[in-house]
């Protein structure tokens, strides 16, 4: 198969850790007879420092060009804690969601088994934990009207959703549910916000052409609780733009580390590819990232393109580093893999034979 993928490394760890995905994809493309072309372009605070704007259009225009984009991450301390900063990183990440369409971000929560002992949560408790989170990305409080008062004391955020928006994402996460364990949670804050009783309405109605899929409804902050308590209850979980992007960070500690958890985030034409934690400046150079999270974010490429041996072979490849204890130290601390050295040996450790199975 031919992919056209464009590489966005964007801000902090970023680059260090798209390089790595990029490494496996190669690698997967050299094993299985696959064309896959990269090209890279700029997005973030180095695209400001660059160009003055967080994303700009050439790289707006590679991205509409190319099959699937592979993003690393975004921000920097520099914008942080400043109220004044007009133009933020953040926004190149936004807008390239909203000019994409990618109104359904997918994000999976598995526990490694070798890594099991890592998580801050007892084992009894994370044990079997396997749930994905279908955020909706494209709407709500993050796109929604913002207004400031001309005194500066004022501020206000709308939460928009329309039917439409509602109901593309949850026949999607209906159908994912109907693969996996036939169960859907959503999520949402209904006892208070109207936007969220239109999304109990919509996935309601919804449900009924699903049959077989049970649904239950939680607030998100029994959800929250729920997580950490006892996270195996969750199949699919489907939320808004805001609940899933804090309910996912939360997923993230419930493996051990956010630098294991990968994203995919489609719509309608594109589809892009990033891990769901942040750009973790303190770290950038210093090749301790972890780069599991693109790595996998990469195998979920391959996974979107029909590609599921190919996926399948690099998760394979990190169930080995894993195993071996061939992880950075977030993971750990007594070692001092490298970024680079854990994106090696995955590399080098996709292949197509039967070892597969020993794991
Ligand atoms: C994420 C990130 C982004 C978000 C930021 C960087 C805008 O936290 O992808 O989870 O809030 O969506
Ligand atoms: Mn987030």
């Amino acid at each position: 198969m031919k992919l056209k993928i464009a590489v966005l490394p964007g801000d902090g760890i970023g680059p260090e850790v798209t390089a790595q995905a990029q490494k496996c994809l190669t690698a997967v493309a050299d094993i299985f007879g696959h064309e896959f072309s990269f090209k890279k372009a700029a997005v973030g605070a180095v695209a400001i420092e660059k160009s003055d704007t967080p994303l700009p259009r050439e790289t707006l225009d590679l991205c509409y060009d190319s099959d699937a984009v592979l993003f690393g991450a975004i921000g920097d301390p520099k914008y942080d804690n400043n109220p004044n900063a007009k133009i933020r990183p953040e926004q190149g990440l936004l807008e390239l969601r909203q000019k994409l369409g990618l109104f359904c971000n997918i994000r999976p929560v598995k526990i490694f088994p070798t890594l099991i002992d890592k998580s801050p949560l007892k084992k009894k408790v994370i044990k079997g934990t396997d749930f994905v989170i279908y955020r909706e990305l494209t709407g709500g409080i993050y796109f929604g009207e913002k207004k400031l008062s001309s005194d500066g004391t004022r501020a206000s955020d709308l939460c928009v959703y329309t039917e439409e928006e509602i109901s593309r994402i949850s026949h999607l996460a209906f159908k994912a549910a109907k693969s996996r364990r036939n169960k859907l949670t959503l999520v949402d804050k209904a006892n208070v916000l109207e936007s969220s009783r239109l999304w109990r309405k919509v996935v309601s109605r919804i449900a009924e052409s699903y049959p077989e899929v049970t649904v239950n409804y939680l607030y998100i902050d029994n959800a929250a609780m729920q997580l950490i308590l006892n996270p195996g209850q969750f199949d699919v979980i489907l939320t808004g733009n805001m609940f899933g992007d804090i309910l996912s960070d939360e997923g993230g500690v419930i493996g051990g580390s956010i630098g294991l958890l990968p994203s995919a985030s489609v719509g309608e034409k594109h589809a892009l590819f990033e891990p769901i934690h942040g750009s973790y400046p303190q770290a950038k150079g210093k090749d301790i990232a972890n780069p599991i999270a693109s790595i996998l974010s990469g195998a979920m490429l391959l996974d979107h393109y029909g590609l599921d041996e190919e996926s399948r072979a690099v998760v394979i490849s990190v169930l080995k580093a894993m195993k071996k204890g061939i992880v950075t130290q977030d993971l750990n601390p007594e070692q001092h893999y490298g970024t680079q050295y854990v994106g090696d040996f995955i590399a080098d450790n996709i292949n197509d034979t039967d070892e597969h199975l020993i794991l």
